[in-house]
Parts: structure tokens; C-alpha cells; sequence
């Protein structure tokens, strides 16, 4: 039986922009509310997903923020902070609430543009260990360097795969008009010439800055053939600090959480057509097809070089662009995700459609595996 139902879903482009954090949370609701047919006053209750607003432009308390958008509603309303895994929590969040609510509406947002990098690097790095990690020069692209060194001392990852990674998911973006890089043509001369950013992770290795939002609307039961289940939602978390980690090459956040969702569903990772995966870094995106069990570890790269996972293959990754080139607006890329794998199963995804769309997995990733949401979904008439 399906945790509930998407009824709609809407998006803004993820790239910069001068639109403030409430308009673009406006612009994903009115879109979400649009796709399932409804108006702002059948919703029942609403979960704001964000991390920099405090940070980056001392803007908190957005339940209130987002209530403002609708006057005189006065509806319960709360905001979810997970780091980069905001948005799947408040997903995730949402499907419980629907045991109380008829219709729980989620919006995730970000804005992150304009910014001085040493500061936003430090504000995106909160998500990290303050005690052991941060003071030891971990921040977001140095941690995930270690991870990627540490995967290719173990399994001959090599920077060729990463790239190959990179190349694939900027393709997949020029595909997608809401991606940050909808327009950019990515070539390996491209990748060459990208500054070291953390060795070895290159400019293209990390992905972009972005604003933006997304949001859906859940609900317990189907409103129409366009309805989309979702099979199963897990949550699970993992001490902050990396030096109280067994292994660095995988996360047992996310190898918990995509268990319990596969369970719940009532699948198998050979079910999964295709992903949408936390490739904040290019080799986020190894290790989540292997903490996902889509391969066994170590596998992920051959999947790669092999042609599997891009757009054509049995099994796509990242057909939006994922976080590499699609964008990652930290608060909302947990439900742009879950956007992204809603128009897939719908057929409603133009010319990225993938050809076999009958179960998509979203995996959204918290800090350096600190926090995993999974959600697996299936095809609205199938239910
Ligand atoms: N991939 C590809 N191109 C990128 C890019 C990225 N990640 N980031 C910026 N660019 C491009 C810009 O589009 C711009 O191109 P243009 O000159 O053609 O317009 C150029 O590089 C310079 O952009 P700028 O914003 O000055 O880059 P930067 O050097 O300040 O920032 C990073 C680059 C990698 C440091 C930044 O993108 C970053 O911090 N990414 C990681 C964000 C993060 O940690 N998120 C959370 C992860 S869990």
C-alpha cells in the first residue's frame, strides 16, 4: 500500500537569480498547485524546507515567511532543516502529517547567489562536525575529496570516471530547460581546463551555486489518473563527525535508509529503472549507486564507463542534470528530485523522457552523509 500520493509538482529554474527567497517559493507553489488541479485553500497543512536562510540573509522562521504568501489561511505550517537533505526530510515529514492532514503541501527553497564565497563556503560547511571536522580544514569539497581519495585507494576509482560523471550529467541538463546549465555545452576541454578545487575534485567535479525551489503536494489518497504513488519513504541519520565513521567510501545513512525504502515498497534495487541521486560531487554519485545496492561496491564506475547510467542506458542517473548540472539549491533539491522522477513516471518529462519509467528512486544526501531521505515511486496508473 503507497505512503501517499503526489498530486502535483512544480519547480523554478535552479541557477542565480535576483527573484527573493519568497518569490521563488511562490512561483514552485503556484506551479505545484497548477499541475494538480487545486487551489491554495484545499490545502490542509505545509512544510517549508530550507538551510542558508538564516545564514546567508538572516531570514528564519519561514512557516511565518510562506504563510504570508497566503493571507488569512492561518494553516498549520512548520520549517525542516536537514542540510542538503532538507527537502527529502520535509518530503518524508509530509507522508507521516498525512495521517493527520488531508493535504500536506512542500516547498523547498534556497537562496545561495551573491554571497562571497569564503562566506558561503563557511555557511554550507555548518552542516559539517564543529569540533573535530571544520577545525581540521573539512569543508564541503575538502571532505569529499577525502572521500574520493579513499575510494580510489580502495576500489581504482579514477579521476577519468568522475569526469565522465560530469560529462554525463551536463548532457542530461542541456535537456532540461529548469537546469542551471540548461545552456552551457560541456566538453572534456571544458573539464581540463576547470581549476583544482579540492585534489582531486576539479572545478566540474562540484556542483553549482544555485537558487531555487520546488515543491508538491501530497495527499493519502489519488485525486486523478495522474496521481503518483510513493512505494516507500525512509529517513535515516549518521554522527556528524567523519572520524567517528568506520569507512569513508560509503555512507550507512544512506545504506539504511534505501533498505527500509526498498522494503516498504515492497521492491528490490534491480526494480529501480532509474535515479535521482545526491551527486553534490562527482564521486557522491559512486558512492550512491553503491550505498543504494543498484551495484555492488566498488562497481559503480564500470556501470559508468559502460554507458549504463546515462540517459540511454538500463539504468539512468541523474536524467535532470542531478546537483552537478541540474543545480543544487541546498534546500530544495530533496523535492526538485522528487519533480524530476514525478514528470519521469507521468511521461511527462519532454525530451529527457526516459524510455522504461515504471519505478524511480529519489536519494538526498545531508551534510557528508549525515542525513539520507530515500523515496521510491512508482507509475500513476499502477498503484
Ligand atoms: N561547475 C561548473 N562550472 C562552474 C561551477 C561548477 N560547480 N561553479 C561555477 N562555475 C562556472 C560559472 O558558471 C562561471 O562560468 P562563466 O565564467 O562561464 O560564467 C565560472 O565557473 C566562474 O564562476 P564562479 O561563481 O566565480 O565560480 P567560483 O570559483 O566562485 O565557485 C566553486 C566554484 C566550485 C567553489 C562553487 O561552485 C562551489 O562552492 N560549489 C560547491 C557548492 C557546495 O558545496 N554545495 C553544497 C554541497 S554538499
Amino acid at each position: 500500500m503507497p505512503q501517499g500520493y503526489v498530486l502535483g509538482v512544480g519547480k523554478t529554474r535552479f541557477g542565480p537569480t535576483s527573484k527573493s527567497l519568497p518569490s521563488l517559493a511562490q512561483e514552485a507553489i503556484l506551479a505545484a498547485l497548477k499541475d494538480a488541479g487545486l487551489e491554495i485553500g484545499d490545502i490542509d497543512a505545509f512544510i517549508v524546507a530550507n538551510y542558508l536562510g538564516g545564514p546567508n540573509e538572516g531570514r528564519l522562521h519561514l512557516n511565518a515567511v510562506v504563510a504570508g504568501l497566503m493571507p488569512g489561511l492561518n494553516l498549520p505550517g512548520w520549517r525542516v532543516e536537514a542540510a542538503c537533505a532538507s527537502g527529502g526530510v520535509a518530503v518524508h515529514q509530509a507522508l507521516l502529517a498525512l495521517s493527520r492532514y488531508e493535504r500536506v503541501l512542500v516547498v523547498g527553497v534556497e537562496r545561495m547567489s551573491g554571497i562571497p564565497g569564503m562566506q558561503l563556503t563557511r555557511n554550507i560547511g555548518m552542516a559539517g562536525d564543529l569540533d573535530l571536522d571544520q577545525s581540521a580544514g573539512l569543508n564541503f569539497p575538502a571532505s569529499y575529496a577525502l572521500v574520493a581519495q579513499r575510494h580510489m585507494q580502495a576500489y581504482g576509482t579514477t579521476t577519468r570516471d568522475l569526469e565522465l560523471i560530469s560529462l554525463k550529467n551536463h548532457d542530461n541538463a542541456r535537456l532540461n530547460p529548469l537546469a542551471h546549465f540548461y545552456h552551457k555545452t560541456v566538453t572534456q576541454a571544458d573539464i581540463d581546463a576547470g581549476a583544482m578545487v579540492a585534489s582531486p575534485l576539479r572545478l566540474f567535479d562540484c556542483c553549482p551555486v544555485s537558487d531555487g525551489a520546488a515543491a508538491a503536494v501530497l495527499s493519502a489518497e489519488p485525486r486523478d489518473r495522474r496521481s503518483v504513488p510513493v512505494l516507500g519513504s525512509a529517513l535515516s541519520t549518521d554522527a556528524i563527525s567523519l572520524s567517528q565513521r568506520s569507512t569513508h567510501t560509503s555512507f550507512a545513512a544512506a545504506r539504511t535508509a534505501a533498505s527500509n525504502a526498498y522494503r516498504q515498497a515492497g521492491v528490490t534495487a534491480r526494480d529501480v529503472d532509474f535515479a535521482e541521486v545526491h551527486d553534490c560531487f562527482t564521486i557522491a554519485e559512486v558512492v550512491a549507486m553503491e550505498d543504494l545496492a543498484l551495484c555492488d561496491p566498488g562497481e559503480a564506475t564500470r556501470l559508468i564507463r559502460e554507458g549504463v547510467t546515462a540517459r540511454d542506458g538500463e539504468l539512468p542517473i541523474n536524467a535532470s542534470g542531478g546537483l552537478k548540472a541540474g543545480g543544487h539549491a541546498i534546500g530544495a533539491t530533496g523535492v526538485g528530485q522528487v519533480y524530476e522522477v514525478v514528470q519521469q513516471l507521468r511521461g511527462e518529462a519532454g525530451g529527457r523522457q526516459l524510455g522504461k519509467a515504471r519505478i524511480g528512486l529519489t536519494h538526498n544526501v545531508g551534510g557528508v552523509g549525515g542525513t539520507c531521505a530515500v523515496h521510491i515511486m512508482g507509475r500513476p496508473d499502477e498503484s
